[in-house]
Formats: C-alpha cells, structure tokens, sequence
C-alpha cells in the first residue's frame, strides 16, 4: 500500500441483532474510515462485541447491511470477512496449544506454505522482528505456554500478515502490559498512515484519546452518536456512554486501621521472594509492578496456590499454610483472580449460581430458606452493579465480557470475608460500574474487611488503597502511603532493576 486513499472503507448500516429476548442491536451505524482510528465505545453489555462478530460473519444480523468499498458485502459464516480483508481481533485468541507460536501465527496459509518448519519459524520471526514484537515473544514458544499477553500478540500478527485493508480490535490491551501496549499503539500507527481502517473498542479513556480520531458510542444496543475526538472530552464522553454524569474519580478517605489480619513474613517461593507486608481490619492496601512483577503470583501464593518455601504467613495472628484455595475460603479469605473466566466462572450456569457459588456455606443449608437467600443476593448484586443481563436466571456464558467480570466480584463482595484478596477488579469493567465497585470496596473495608488489591491502572490503585506496596522482579521495592502518592513515585519503583534492600 504505498499510496494513502481516505473515505470510508467499511459500513455497518442500520444493524439490528437479538438474542432470545435480548435486543442486543438497534439500528446501529459504524463506519470505518481509511487512514483513521474509530473507537467503538460503551458501557457493558452496549453491543460492542456483538457488532464486532456481526462484521467478522460470525454472527448475522436480523437487519441491515455491511458495506465493504461503498457496495453491500455478506459475510455469510464465522470468519468470512478475512477472505475480503476485513480482520477483527478476538477478545480471547483461540490458540492451538501443541504447536509453536509460528505455527499459530501462519495457521490460516499453513497449506499455501507447505508447512516446512524452519521456513517458518524464519518467517514468523521476521514478521515478529518487522512489526516490533520480537522482544516479547519468540517463534519457538509452545502455544500452551503462552501468557494471556503473548496470545493476544499471536492473534494480531495474524491479522498483521494477511494485510488486512480493514482491522478491529476487540479491547486488545486488557491483557498486555506497558510494554506491549506500547508496541501495540507503534502497530496501529503504523497501520493508520499505511491507509488501513481501523476500529478500536476500550474502557480505557486514556487509550481512546491517544489514539482515536472518531469516537462512536453505543448505549443499550443502540447508536448515541459519533463524535470527531477533537471535539469532546473525558466528561462528555462519559456522559454519552451512561447517560448522565458520574461524579469525580474515587478518593477514598483516612481511616483508622484495626487489627493485623494477614501478615507475610519473609514469605518465598519459586514465584516471589523475601515478601514481608501486612494488611490491617479496615484497610484497603494496593499492590503494584508491571506485568510479570509477580503480583498474580503473590496473591496465589497467600491463598495456597503455590506452596511457601520460606517464610511465615499469618491470619490474624496465627500461622496458617493454606494447601489449596478452599483451605484459605474455609479460613474467611476470599480471592477474586486475574483470570475469571478460566478460574473462577462456570460458563453453563445461571447469573444467580455464580454469584452464590463461594456462599453455600454461609447460607442456610435449608433449601427454600437458601433459595430465597439466593435470589435476594443475585438481585441485590444486579442492581448494585449493573449488571446487563435479562434476569438471574441467565446463563453467564451468554454475558458480555465485562459483565461476567462483575458476577465474579459480586460473588466475592458478598461473602463477608475477613480478608479479600483482589486482582485487578476492574479489567474489563466500564466507567459506571467501576466507580461502583470502588464504592463497594470501600464500604467492605469500612465494615472492618481487610483489602489487598492488585492493579495495573495506577490512578485506580492510588484512588482506592490507604498504602501501595510497589512489587518488581517478585520483590518488594518499595511502601508508598496513597495520600498524596505520584503515579512517577510508583513508577520508579516498579521499574527498579533489583531490589533496594535484600
Ligand atoms: N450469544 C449470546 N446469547 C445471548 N445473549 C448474548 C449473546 N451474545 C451477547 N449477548 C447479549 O448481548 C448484549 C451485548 O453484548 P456484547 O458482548 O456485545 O457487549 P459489549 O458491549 O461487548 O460489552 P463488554 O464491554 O462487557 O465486553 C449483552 O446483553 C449480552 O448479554
Ligand atoms: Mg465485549
């Protein structure tokens, strides 16, 4: 592509799509220009995946058209878009496991290539080299051993390599860290002044300013309007998302800690080394690093995922050794982890199982009594959090990503732990809802729960913790108090190459 066109490579027209009785799209128009970023913006559950999978073919519309080039296309089944060059970037990657990341990535032409293996492995290299990927993956690597991260690099040298003329990204930085946010964000500059089309969906705001030219909002399956990013800032595109305005980021105010309910002496393991910390009744205290600091690791390693080799853990005092994370549930610690779907949803069961799931001991072991219990708990945690979702009785498979994220939080927040251990709580979560669960955390720890939270949006973090232990290379660099904590102060911190103190 040497010469840049403009004008509009891509339409979706009037684009009506249901679910059973869940009108997931009305009437909605997105189109995609040459040479521009959009960004496909709103609240959990607005619609922005379905649209995404309508232009890929993996789902069709009851009404209206896509148009490729100004001329009506039909993408007639799952992934029929690539043919015509139109790429959307999967939230979660399918990835083949028992081969290598070349392989993976040259999967759709492996019979055009004839599949010799050095070649490949050359090429994938290359290609990795070319688009600036190569420092954070290597060909050879095993599909299975991929973190979230590389898989979702995997799934966008796919696209990269067809050279696609239209490409979308279904919230693509919800699993990378820093560093390969920012090779991302180099990629889709690239791609933009090639004269690619690009569509961009994300909570994060910071991102859609960086990099969006055009900003189309959808609210309830439904078009709010498109918006040049120019012209309109942070508040007033919350407010086309949610409909009204929300109040100031959180700040949580001082409070008077209580006793020392976790305490982490000297704690080791394969995964971090030599943490000392506590977390008192009342407090809420953060954690955070860069992607690989260890602190998914941390967290893991106090509920008993991982096994200590050194060190002491103690739960209000007393040393404990969790051998499992039920060990550590039984002990009123409740963990809400990083990887929700894989670890903590059951897909095939409805809204209101899920979220009394880590509760059956806690509710009446009487049937009726428990079902009632239930479904009070479900309706309460739907309101609270807005949750999009026809009813409790809704299978969570069938959610939108991010609501599927609160069902898991809801779950945890209600169990009354003395101890909730969460990692980043918000990934995923639209603007509304996280300042609700800022709230809900806030509210648990001034009822005497203690709070230790992982987070890699270092606003959040500051907002809503009392203190922040800043991790690096599975050690703790540093203890900052939040009050009056700069984002650069934590940053060095976490990018300290070794640690200050043995
Ligand atoms: N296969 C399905 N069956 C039933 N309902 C569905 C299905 N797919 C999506 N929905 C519903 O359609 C609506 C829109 O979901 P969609 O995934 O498009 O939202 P989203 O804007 O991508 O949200 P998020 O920001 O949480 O990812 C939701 O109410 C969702 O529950
Ligand atoms: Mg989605």
């Amino acid at each position: 592509m040497s010469e840049t066109r403009t004008g509009i490579a891509f339409a979706a027209r009037g684009i009506t799509k249901s679910f059973g009785p869940v009108r997931a799209l009305r009437g909605v128009e997105l189109e995609l220009r040459r040479g521009e970023v959009t960004a496909l913006m709103g609240e959990n559950g607005a619609g922005k995946s379905t649209l995404l999978k309508i232009i890929t073919g993996d789902y069709q519309p009851d009404d209206g058209v896509l148009e490729l080039d100004g001329s009506p296309v039909v993408f007639a089944g799952p992934g029929a878009s690539r043919a015509s060059g139109v790429r959307v970037i999967a939230q979660e990657p399918e990835i083949v496991p028992h081969v290598s990341v070349a392989e993976n990535i040259f999967i759709g032409s492996l019979g055009r290539l004839g599949y010799k293996r050095s070649e490949l492995l050359e090429r994938a290299a290359a290609a990795l080299d070319d688009w600036g990927f190569a420092r954070v993956i290597r060909p050879e690597l095993i599909g299975s051993t991929l973190s979230p991260a590389q898989r979702q690099i995997v799934e966008i040298m796919r696209a990269l390599i067809s050279e696609p003329e239209v490409i979308c990204f279904d919230e693509p930085t919800s699993s990378l860290g820093d560093d390969e946010v920012a090779i991302l964000f180099a990629v889709i500059r690239r791609l933009r002044d090639q004269g690619v089309a690009i569509g961009y969906v994300s909570h994060r705001m910071a991102e859609i300013f960086q990099l969006a030219d055009r900003i189309t909002v959808l609210r309830d399956g439904g078009l709010v309007g498109t918006e040049a990013a120019a012209d309109i800032d942070d508040e007033g595109l919350v407010r086309m998302m949610v409909g009204r305005d929300l109040t100031q980021f959180f700040q949580r105010e001082a409070v008077t800690p209580g006793e020392v309910v976790l305490e982490l002496i000297g704690v080791s393991n394969e995964f971090v080394d030599d943490i000392s910390l506590t977390v008192r009744a009342g407090e809420v205290v953060g954690i955070a690093g860069l992607v690989g600091a260890g602190r998914s690791e941390l967290m893991k390693t106090i509920v008993g995922d991982f096994p200590l080799t050194a060190g002491e853990l103690r739960v209000s005092g007393t040393a404990r050794r969790f051998r499992s994370p039920a060990d550590s549930v039984a002990a009123g610690i409740g963990f809400a982890p990083e990887e929700r779907k894989a670890e903590a949803l059951l897909l095939q069961r409805t809204v209101r199982d899920n979220m009394a799931l880590a509760m059956l001991r806690k509710l009446s072991r009487w049937i009726f009594v428990r079902s009632h219990a239930e479904r009070a708990l479900a309706a309460e945690y739907i309101t609270r959090m807005r949750v999009r979702t026809p009813s409790a009785e809704q299978i969570v498979g069938t959610l939108s990503g991010g609501n599927q994220q609160k069902v898991v939080l809801a779950r945890w927040l209600a169990t009354g732990p003395k101890l909730l251990l969460l990692d980043e709580p918000t990934r995923g979560v639209d603007v509304g809802a996280k300042s609700e669960i800022y709230t809900i955390i806030d509210e648990l720890a001034r009822s005497g729960v203690a709070v230790l939270v992982v987070s890699s949006e270092l606003p959040e973090v500051i907002g809503i913790s009392d203190r922040i232990y800043v991790m690096a290379h599975g050690h703790i660099t540093g203890e900052v108090p939040s009050r009056g904590a700069s984002e650069e102060s934590i940053l060095a911190l976490a990018m300290e190459e070794e640690p200050t103190f043995s």
